[in-house]
């Protein structure tokens, strides 16, 4: 008989979140984001659509950009997630985070951690996109609130203050 899920028993899926190795009891199709949320505790990654459109509960999985609501949790096993708690160093925020507050990037914030983890993914593979780069890597996320100029400016600044960084002498 299966459940609601499609889903037969539970199944033990192991993977590493934040840099923590976690084991989890889990339905195969249950959602990456669910997991996330319920099982692990972590919030961060918010539901909007559910449907892959909005973006908003963007994840990094092995470096790449992932809409966890769309991902079953089985496609997971053994990969490396990194989620929106995973960047801060204890009390101080990552240099996108920082912007994004700086730049009022944030209002209600439902998108922001999204909008982070995909601008980090963008900076990954390009450390100093021109605005038009950035408007594409944000292009999957979707912002009710701030009408976006603040998100590019924010993501500029912290690409500007990051290479600046880079390139100062020691
Ligand atoms: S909640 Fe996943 S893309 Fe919108
Ligand atoms: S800050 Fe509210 S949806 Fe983007």
């Amino acid at each position: 008989m299966t459940d609601s899920r499609g889903d037969r028993a539970k199944i033990e899926i192991a993977f590493t979140v934040n840099g923590e190795p976690y084991k989890v009891n889990v339905y195969p199709m249950e959602r990456l984001l669910d997991v996330l949320r319920m099982e692990l505790g972590l919030t961060g990654a918010k539901e909007g659509c559910g449907e892959g459109e909005c973006g908003s509960c963007s994840v990094l999985m092995d470096g790449a950009l992932v809409n966890s609501c769309l991902v079953p949790v089985l496609q997971a096993a053994g990969t490396t997630l990194i989620t929106i708690e995973g960047l801060a160093a204890e009390d101080k925020l990552d240099f996108l985070q920082q912007a994004f507050l700086e730049c009022g990037g944030a209002q209600c914030g439902i998108c922001t951690p999204g909008m982070i983890l995909a601008a980090t993914h963008l900076l990954n593979s390009k450390p100093e996109p021109t605005m038009e780069e950035i408007g594409e890597g944000l292009s999957g996320n979707l912002c009710r609130c701030t009408g976006y100029s603040q998100i590019l400016e924010a993501v500029a600044e912290a690409a500007h203050r990051r290479s600046t960084r880079t390139r100062a002498p020691a």
